[in-house]
C-alpha cells in the first residue's frame, strides 16, 4: 500500500510518500518560518502563496527519491481541516489533481487527528481507546480517541494555545520566532539557578474536576511584569523564560493528570503537536504516566511539528479499513468528517 500525504494547513509545505502507513519512502518539507519571522507570527496570505510556489518542486523531489510512479499510488491523503483556508486550498487542489490523474483514492484528512498517528512512523501501533493530548501553535486540547475517525473532546483551551502563548512570550522577551524552542533553550540556562519565587500566577484556578486550559492571563502577567521590571541582562531574561515555561508546563501536566484520573479505562496516552518537542514536557508527562501505570507515546521530534508523513500514515489507516472521511471542501472548522464505509 503506497500513499502520498499532502500537508499545507499552516506554515509548513510538506509532501511524503509512505508505505503501509508506517514506512516513509521519501518526504520533503519547506518550512516557511523565515518568511513569517519578521511578523512574529504566520501571515495567511504569505503562507498560501508560498505553498502554491513550493508544491511542484517538493512533489518532484519525493517521487524521484521514492522511485515510485504516480500510477503506483493507492491513495492521496490531503489535510482538509482545520487550518488557514487559503493554505488548505492549495494542498487540496494539488492532491485532487494528482488523485484524478493517477486514479488513486483521495482521502480527506483531519489535521488534528493525524498528529496522533505520527507515532506509526516510529514503528508503534495504535490501541483504542486512547487519550490524545494535542499541544501545538493553534491547539491545546485533550481527546478521548475511541476509534478511527472518532475524537471526543475532553478539554480545550478557553483562549490561547500553549504554543501561541510561547510564541507571544518570546516576542515580548525579544527572542526569535518560533518562541517554543527559543524559550526552551534560554530557560535551560536558568534551571536550578533561579533566586526568587516564580512571579507568575498559576493559570486558571478551575473547579477540581474541570479540564480546561487558559494561557491569556499568564501572557498578560508576563507583559505587566516586563513593564514594571525591564530586563537588565541575559541571566534575568533566562530566569523569566524559565518561570514562564514552568507555569505553562505545570498547567499542561495538571490537566493531563486530571484526564488520566477521570478516564481510567484509557491505558495509552499519545501526546503530539509542535510543543511536545519540548524536553521538559516529555519528562514531566513520562513521570505522570509512570505514576498511573499508563503507556506514553510521543512522536519522534521531526514528526511533532506539521508534516505530510503523518497525513499519509492516517490516510493509510483509513485505506486499510476501507472507511473514508467525506469532505467536499476545505474548512477552518475543527469538527470531524462524516465517515463513509465502503464494503468491498
Ligand atoms: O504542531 P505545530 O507545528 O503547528 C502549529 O503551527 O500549530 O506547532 C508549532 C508550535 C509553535 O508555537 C512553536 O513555538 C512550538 O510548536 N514549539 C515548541 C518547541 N518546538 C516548537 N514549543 C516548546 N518547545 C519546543 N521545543
Amino acid at each position: 500500500m503506497i500513499g502520498l500525504g499532502i500537508e499545507s494547513s499552516c506554515d509548513e509545505t510538506s509532501v511524503a510518500i509512505v508505505k503501509d502507513a508506517s514506512t516513509v519512502l521519501a518526504e520533503a518539507t519547506f518550512s516557511q518560518i523565515a518568511l513569517h519571522k519578521p511578523y512574529a507570527g504566520v501571515v495567511p496570505e504569505i503562507a498560501s502563496r508560498a505553498h502554491q510556489e513550493k508544491f511542484p518542486y517538493l512533489l518532484q523531489e519525493v517521487f524521484q527519491k521514492a522511485e515510485v510512479s504516480l500510477y503506483s499510488l493507492d491513495y492521496v491523503a490531503v489535510t482538509m481541516r482545520p487550518g488557514l483556508v487559503g493554505s488548505l486550498l492549495t494542498g487540496f487542489i494539488t492532491g485532487k489533481t494528482i488523485a484524478e490523474l493517477s486514479g488513486a483514492k483521495l482521502i480527506p484528512i483531519h489535521h488534528l487527528e493525524a498528529h496522533f498517528y505520527a507515532i506509526l512512523l516510529n514503528g508503534h501501533k495504535i490501541q483504542y481507546p486512547f487519550l490524545g493530548f494535542l499541544i501545538s501553535g493553534g491547539n491545546t486540547a485533550l481527546y478521548r480517541m475511541d476509534a478511527l475517525g472518532k475524537m471526543n473532546l475532553i478539554g480545550d483551551t478557553m483562549d490561547d494555545a500553549a504554543g501561541e502563548a510561547l510564541d507571544k512570550a518570546a516576542s515580548l522577551l525579544h527572542l526569535p520566532y518560533p518562541g517554543g524552542p527559543s524559550i526552551e533553550q534560554i530557560a535551560k540556562q536558568a534551571k536550578g539557578k533561579q533566586k526568587k519565587k516564580n512571579p507568575f500566577p498559576r493559570p486558571l484556578h478551575t473547579h477540581q474536576n474541570e479540564i480546561r486550559f487558559s494561557y491569556s492571563g499568564l501572557k498578560t502577567a508576563l507583559l505587566y511584569h516586563l513593564q514594571k521590571n525591564p530586563i537588565k541582562n541575559e541571566q534575568e531574561k533566562a530566569e523569566i523564560a524559565f518561570y514562564f515555561q514552568q507555569r505553562l508546563i505545570e498547567h499542561l501536566s495538571n490537566n493531563l493528570e486530571k484526564a488520566i484520573v477521570q478516564n481510567p479505562d484509557l491505558n495509552l496516552v499519545i501526546a503530539a503537536g509542535g510543543v511536545t518537542a519540548n524536553q521538559e514536557i516529555r519528562k514531566q508527562f513520562q513521570e505522570i504516566c509512570t505514576k498511573y501505570n499508563k503507556t506514553l507515546l510521543i512522536p519522534a521530534l521531526k514528526y511533532c511539528t506539521d508534516n505530510a508523513a503523518m497525513i499519509a500514515a492516517l490516510g493509510g489507516m483509513y485505506y486499510k479499513e476501507n472507511m473514508f472521511p467525506v469532505a467536499e471542501a476545505v474548512s477552518s472548522q475543527k469538527g470531524m468528517f462524516p465517515l463513509e464505509e465502503v464494503t468491498p
